[in-house]
């Protein structure tokens, strides 16, 4: 039974240096969590949610998908998202997606993938909504990643318009999402300036 020994004697070293700084750490996280922020991020392994933003377990609820979408009828996402919203109260919800993600350009090739097609194909589909825009990017880099940040906002108003967010805004609830986009070549985010916060703000982004 050698086989990903190299992993868990890594997981062994993580948890004693942490029990080391703090030794009733994970004693008190496993009491409950509390967490303040959800993330929607993409599955892409250059993108760990918890370490770019510098949080500890127990800091943020995290789902990940291919392309970082949010598809009304895909209850795994629904799901995290209403256990968030209603019983961890979340205030905060960040939709992340990133440059160069590999999902969106598999939506835009004309290379068959099989079944992640009927995935991607949400990008496909904004991509033709929005191609007038996209074609007045010279390269297909900057097609890309103009799309990557359009995928962003387009996901951030498919969480406005889920029934869990809006209900929770019916009831006065706290719940604010904001669009941010990650760059894997220097490590930085930039927000997207997509925050919403209400029924309103999700008006004058649509
Ligand atoms: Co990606």
């Amino acid at each position: 039974m050698k086989t990903l020994s190299l992993l868990l004697e890594n997981n062994r070293k993580w948890a004693t240096q942490i029990s080391k700084t703090n030794p009733s750490f994970f004693s008190s996280l496993a009491q409950q969590q509390a967490p303040e922020f959800l993330w929607i991020g993409c599955s892409d392994s250059r993108v760990p949610a918890n370490e770019i933003i510098g949080l500890l377990p127990g800091e943020l609820f995290v789902h990940r998908n291919v392309a970082n979408l949010v598809i009304h009828t895909d209850m795994n996402c629904l799901s995290v998202l209403q256990y968030a919203v209603d019983i961890l109260k979340i205030k905060h919800i960040i939709v992340c997606g990133h440059y160069g993600c590999g999902g969106i350009k598999s939506a835009l090739g004309s290379q068959p993938h099989g079944l992640i097609d009927n995935w991607l194909r949400h990008i496909r589909d904004i991509y033709q909504r929005r191609c007038s825009e996209l074609l007045q990017f010279s390269t297909e880099e900057e097609r890309i990643n103009r799309l990557c940040e359009m995928n962003v906002i387009e996901q951030v108003i498919n969480v406005g318009n889920t029934t869990i967010v809006q209900e929770a805004w019916q009831r006065n609830q706290t719940v604010t999402i904001h669009g941010w986009i990650y760059a894997i070549s220097d490590g930085l985010l930039k927000d997207m300036d997509a925050c919403v916060s209400s029924i309103s703000d999700l008006a004058r982004l649509e």
